[in-house]
């Protein structure tokens, strides 16, 4: 149940209130030249261990409103406007906080501490062995996967709206515990989410730890640019900045290599739509069931450059994928089976949004041939990333 209580915040941060938070999605909407127009508003929507947990939404005025939530750090909605101006909510998630509770393949998450896969629940650091829970098993084989039982899309982060001149946002926090789903150390998190007036989702990731520790956050929205109850993704056209992909093994954990893309169903430097060879006679294809995979972005690791496009046809909706990221798992929603029931009673059925998850390549700790992903005391982890929404003509 929403209830709104929050005029105060947003008076304080001299928001503009709006009596009722969403529109309709897919109605056309003026946008304002006056960065005054940007908002925030805050309702209360349930509790989670007796943590209250608020929806936030976010709009810059100028064509893009995200509804986001303290619960996981969810992203629940996010409008943005197609080559005519009409706005569509183009991700995937639920009405109610309930849904998120009853369980969901990550839709819109933060996650950590480690995103991606951890080789049997199990790594080494500084001599000492670490276990963690193991929470999948593709092919059969056990994994730890997105950060345990209970990872960082499960806890109720602190949470701050920011005003800036050129832009909105949320901070979000979370101290885990030293030990917390087996990994060491207290790890301090702060993370931003930002609307800027360019259309750009923002997001920069901050941790440090008193102990080594393995940390690879990551956000998991499922996309899908002509809207989140549009069917199936694969006539949207990808383009990711990979020479090289890691391939893996049936458990989907990286064998090592870093295998290029050229030849291969992998290969997207030039725009490709994600349905071209999704179903090819190939032995990666078959362990993903279609695309899990990570690709190795070109260019240096650490700046901010331009790692994935995708374009959608019939909306001229693109988005651009920026980061400082080494890795992008791209994940072609194969597992979606029609067992979520999403906003506005929509099943999401196989292949029906995809995610671009910027990251260290998966299995790090177990592979010191890989960037490392430890952080160890007195070091600051940064990461950021940025989903820029555009448009493009017929
Ligand atoms: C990640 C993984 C996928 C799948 C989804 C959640 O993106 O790479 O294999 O587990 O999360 O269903």
């Amino acid at each position: 149940m929403q209830r709104n209580v929050t005029t105060a915040i947003a008076t304080a941060l001299g928001c503009l209130v709006a009596a009722n938070p969403l529109p309709a999605a897919d109605t056309p909407r003026a946008h304002s030249e006056d960065a005054s127009a940007m908002t925030i508003e805050r309702v209360s929507w349930g509790t989670v261990d007796g943590h209250p947990v608020d929806l936030y939404t976010l709009d810059n005025g100028r064509g893009l409103r995200m509804k986001v939530t303290n619960y996981g750090g969810i992203v629940v909605a996010l409008e943005c406007p197609d080559r005519d101006g009409r706005m569509a909510d183009v991700v995937l998630g639920f009405d109610r906080l309930e849904d998120y509770l009853a369980g969901h393949p990550y839709f819109g998450a933060l996650i950590g501490r480690y995103g991606n896969r951890i080789a049997a629940g199990r790594f080494v650091l500084d001599e000492r062995e670490y276990r963690l829970a193991t929470n999948n098993a593709p092919g059969g084989r056990p994994c730890a996967l997105h950060g345990g039982l209970k990872g960082f899309d499960k806890v109720v982060w602190r949470a701050e709206p920011l005003r800036e001149p050129d832009r909105i946002g949320l901070r979000l926090r979370h101290t885990s515990p030293d030990g917390d789903e087996g990994y060491p150390g207290r790890l301090d998190v702060t993370v931003h989410y930002w609307l800027t007036t360019d259309n750009t989702w923002r997001i920069t990731y901050e941790a440090t730890t008193d102990r080594p520790t393995p940390v690879n956050l990551t956000q998991h929205s499922y996309f899908n640019l002509a809207g989140h109850a549009s069917g199936p993704i694969l006539g949207h056209v990808l383009q990711i900045h990979a020479d090289r992909f890691t391939p893996v093994d049936a458990g989907l954990i990286p064998t090592g290599e870093l295998r290029p893309v050229d030849g291969t169903p992998m290969d997207f430097r030039r725009p490709t739509p994600i349905g071209a060879r999704i179903d090819a006679d190939d032995e990666q294809i078959r362990f993903g069931g279609g695309y899990d995979h990570n690709w190795v972005l070109n260019g240096p690791a650490g700046t901010l450059r331009l790692a994935a496009v995708v374009e959608e046809p019939t909306t001229g909706r693109r988005m651009e994928v920026w980061t400082t990221e080494p890795g992008l798992q791209f994940y072609s929603g194969n597992f979606l089976d029609g067992s979520n029931i999403g906003k506005g009673r929509t099943p999401y059925g196989h292949r029906t949004g995809f995610c671009l998850e910027t990251q260290h390549f998966p299995d790090s700790p177990n592979h010191p041939e890989f960037p490392s992903t430890i952080l160890r005391p007195g070091e600051v982890y940064r990461s950021q990333t940025e989903y820029r929404f555009r448009t493009v003509g017929p």
